[in-house]
């Protein structure tokens, strides 16, 4: 079938990830392992990625944050002052997603070539980025980019519809929940860290209202809502150390790999 310029573009850039991913991935492999997928899940500031990385660099698996995708395409769709446009006619967002190229280099996000790591977690770009997530077009394009990701296994990838659309079959698949109370001190301690100075912080009670909104529009949305898998572990991080659930979710991954 033959591909529109912007399809071949699109599937350039599949290919460009998936290489990057896989040579990265190869180089750590010890023979003789059976590589599996790791899919995590939860709701916002649940620990997610910081288990996620740290556990696929114990494993020396290709870590991907599929959040930082749609925070992305949100973070394109701010930069270019359609976010309006788009809320009236969603369907415009096919034009949007041919015009931008997102890869990643190590931990780094980069939108069309450009490092976007701390813009995409700004509070402006959490607030919308529900919205852009929750249409169609948007989910079935990195949907197809993140299976591309994790064809060759040897993958932790966290998000919200990994272990129930992107990868239902997993060998590994987590829940993770906490306390929306414990999560917004978490996520302010994270942005304390990143702050200049305090007057660019959002107050706490204000960001636990934020957390909360966030996981209602992404657990009702029609496409791949956030939802527990039936063979999913869910893990309550509202008071386990970080070590701790690292720990725990590498044990199963090691008895998992046995197979
Ligand atoms: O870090 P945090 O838990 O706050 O969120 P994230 O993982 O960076 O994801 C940001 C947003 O992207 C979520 O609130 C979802 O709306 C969306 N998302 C999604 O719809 N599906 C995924 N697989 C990952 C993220």
């Amino acid at each position: 079938m033959a591909l529109t310029c912007n399809q071949y573009v699109w599937k350039k850039q599949i290919y460009f990830i998936k290489w990057q991913a896989i040579s990265k991935c190869k180089s750590r492999r010890k023979i003789g392992n059976r590589h599996i997928i790791i899919a995590v899940d939860g709701p916002a500031a649940s620990g997610k990625s910081t288990t996620a990385r740290r556990v696929a660099q114990q494993l020396g698996y290709t870590y991907i944050d599929t959040g930082a995708m749609y925070r992305a395409v949100t973070f394109k769709a701010l930069q270019d002052g359609v976010l309006d446009r788009l809320r009236h006619s969603p369907e415009l967002v096919g034009g949007l997603l041919d015009a931008l190229t997102i890869s990643f280099d190590g931990d780094r996000v980069l939108l069309d070539g450009r490092d976007v790591s701390l813009e995409i977690r700004d509070n402006r770009v959490s607030r919308e980025v529900s919205f852009i997530s929750s249409l169609k077009p948007v989910r079935d394009r990195l949907r197809e980019m993140q299976q591309e990701l994790g064809h060759e296994r040897g993958v932790v990838m966290d998000g919200r519809d990994i272990g129930t659309v992107v990868f239902p079959d997993a060998e590994l698949k987590i829940f993770l929940v906490a306390d929306p109370a414990e999560r917004a001190k978490r996520r302010y301690a994270e942005l304390s860290a990143k702050a200049s100075s305090s007057s660019e912080l959002p107050d706490i009670k204000q960001l636990e209202e934020e957390i909360i909104r966030r996981d209602r529009e992404d657990a009702e949305r029609e496409h791949a809502p956030l939802k527990k898998h039936p063979d999913a572990v869910e893990i309550d991080t509202s008071r386990l150390t970080i070590d701790r659930q690292v720990e725990m979710v590498y044990t199963l991954a090691k008895e998992r790999e046995r197979g």
